[in-house]
């Protein structure tokens, strides 16, 4: 299937405005192509403004729909009050904020400084609350209501993982983000949900966590229940759900989508997959056998 396959009617989000951070590559770029499919329109922002004019005349020429293109960078307060305002000025208003940009590579934790674990924090964490905020803020005054925070984590926000600590940290606050949100916001008309993907391939992703021989070395399909990665279209539709009418009574949920892959790993006998069929006749001997013992 191809990101032309759209769970919901192609009006869905018709008149709705949705912001992406980091929407120029990646799942972003997928998520809005998808928003427009079903009739938003769409801001994506990044700290790079020429591959967000590439990705947004692509996008737009691709859906019919109107794309912004804002640089911003999520950790600066006054660019992310910026693209608040730019996005009113052009739309009017804005509906659905995605916090999806992220910084992450993979490392022995003992190999960081203060500074590489101060970068990812400062992208996925302070971003989140930067543009949370000031979004926020605006609906609250503006007493606008009906609206949706969608917060892009990972599986590992609640196991944790070595070798990717600061992402970790940060994803696990933005997860309690998103939760403390769904409550206290609640009576403002603003729900927060998050989806954690598993693995999605995406350049950006695999350039900095499956490098070079890694990714043969560590087939990442292997160890998700479903044998395969993600399809963006999945991730997009989800994310869709998530922003449009139709969650309206979905509030602080985050959820997985990865095929399995992270209850594999919490599971004490998962690796038995590895036994052949044959093999068991055997084993179920010997633990027949033990009756008594
Ligand atoms: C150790 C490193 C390092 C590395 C950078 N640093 N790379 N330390 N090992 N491989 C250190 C630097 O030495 C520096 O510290 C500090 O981190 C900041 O690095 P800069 O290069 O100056 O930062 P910057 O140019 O702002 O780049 C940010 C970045 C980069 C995060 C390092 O990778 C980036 O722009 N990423 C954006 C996109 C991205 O990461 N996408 C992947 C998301 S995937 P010192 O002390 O030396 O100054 C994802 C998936 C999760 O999140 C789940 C997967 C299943
Ligand atoms: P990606 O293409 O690298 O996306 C990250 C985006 O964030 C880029 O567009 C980047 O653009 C932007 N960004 C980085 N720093 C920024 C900053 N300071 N201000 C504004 N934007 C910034 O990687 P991806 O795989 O699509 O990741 C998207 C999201 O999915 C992330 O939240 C990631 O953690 C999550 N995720 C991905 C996977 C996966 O398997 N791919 C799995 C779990 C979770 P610029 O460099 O132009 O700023």
């Amino acid at each position: 299937m191809s990101m032309q396959n759209t769970m919901l009617r192609a009006d869905a989000l018709k008149d709705r405005t949705v912001v992406i951070t980091g929407g120029g590559t990646g799942l972003g770029r997928s998520m809005a192509e998808m928003f427009l499919r079903i009739g938003a329109n769409v801001c994506i922002t990044s700290r790079k403004l020429e591959t967000l004019q590439k990705t947004a005349k692509e996008l737009s020429e691709a859906t019919g729909g109107q794309v912004l293109p804002i640089e911003c960078d999520v950790r600066n307060h006054l660019d992310v009050d910026r693209l608040v305002a730019s996005v009113v000025e052009r739309f009017g208003s804005c509906d659905a904020l995605v916090n999806n940009a992220a910084g992450n590579f993979i490392s022995p934790t003992e190999r960081l400084s203060p500074k590489a674990f101060e970068v990812i924090i400062g992208i996925v964490l302070q971003g989140t609350v930067n543009c949370t905020l000031a979004f926020g803020k605006h609906w609250i005054a503006k007493g606008e209501r009906d609206k949706a925070i969608l917060n892009i984590t990972t599986t590992y926000a609640w196991t944790g993982s070595g070798y990717v600590v600061p992402s970790a940290c940060a994803k696990a606050g933005v997860l309690a983000l998103t939760r403390s949100l769904a409550v206290e916001w609640a009576k403002f008309g603003i729900r927060s949900n998050a989806i954690a993907p598993g693995p999605f391939p995406t350049k950006g992703a695999w350039d900095r966590l499956m490098p070079g021989e890694l990714m043969e070395k560590f087939s990442l399909a292997k160890r998700v229940p479903l044998g395969r990665m993600g399809e963006h279209h999945e991730l997009a539709n989800l994310a869709s759900y998530l922003i449009s009418p139709f969650s309206a009574y979905v509030n602080g949920d985050v959820i997985t989508i990865d095929g399995g892959e992270w209850l594999k790993g919490a599971g004490q006998f998962s690796q038995l997959e590895a036994i052949e069929p044959e093999m068991w006749d055997s084993i179920e001997k010997a633990v027949r056998g033990a009756k008594g013992s």
